[in-house]
């Protein structure tokens, strides 16, 4: 049984579409061990809860120092004891302990086609709004394992998402999740749980 935590500080439609994936049998032999959210408010903690998740928030600003909210937040993951963490939307930049303490095991969802559009600056909506601005008539989404850089690790698989006449930063954004995204990261865990991709440690 692959047991995975998630990382997430927002909507949370990612970790939906895991959890969706979990419920129809598209994820084989795994369990969300832990949501663990940086944002009290992310939406995305409701779904986890909705679904029995056990949940967990940590801020920020309720730490005295950065390193001490990463202290934290590696004891967070590490009494949840997963084989990968999952950041779905996680808007922190984990710390080089963390990274360290879970080499090869920890993934991330870039909505664009790394090395498009990714690096420092680029989350979210910026993402988009950059590729518009560029004028490209594709765009997609990536899922890549997370190193010490920004969105700099080892590829694992990305989708193409074409972009159209009128397309605006937010609806280019829905795109890509819906026709990418949500089909990536579930898709991802999967091949993990059953092998297909080898992820470290093992
Ligand atoms: C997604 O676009 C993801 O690619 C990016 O942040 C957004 C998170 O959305 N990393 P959600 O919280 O999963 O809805």
């Amino acid at each position: 049984m692959l047991k995975a935590a998630v990382l997430v500080s927002g909507g949370g439609t990612n970790l939906q579409a895991i959890l969706d994936a979990l419920e129809d049998g598209r994820i084989h032999d795994t369990e969300i061990v832990r949501v663990i959210s940086n944002k009290k408010d992310a939406y995305a903690l409701e779904r986890a809860a909705k679904h029995g998740v056990a949940t967990e928030c940590l801020e920020l600003k309720d730490f005295d120092s950065r390193e001490s909210f990463d202290e934290a937040l590696l004891g967070a993951i590490e009494a949840a004891d997963p084989d990968i963490i999952v950041l779905a939307g996680f808007m922190h930049v984990l710390s080089s302990e963390i990274i360290r303490a879970y080499a090869g095991r920890i993934i991330n969802i870039h909505p664009s086609l790394i090395p498009s559009f990714c690096g420092k600056g680029y989350y979210g909506l910026k993402v988009h709004e950059a590729a518009l601005k560029r004028g490209v008539k594709v765009s997609g989404a990536t899922v890549h394992f997370v190193d010490e850089g920004t969105d700099t690790g080892p590829i694992i698989c990305q989708k193409a998402v074409e972009v159209l006449p009128g397309d605006t930063p937010e609806i280019l954004q829905k795109r890509i999740m819906e026709q990418a995204e949500w089909e990536l990261l579930p898709r991802t865990i999967d091949d993990i749980a059953c092998g297909r991709i080898r992820i470290g440690k093992e």
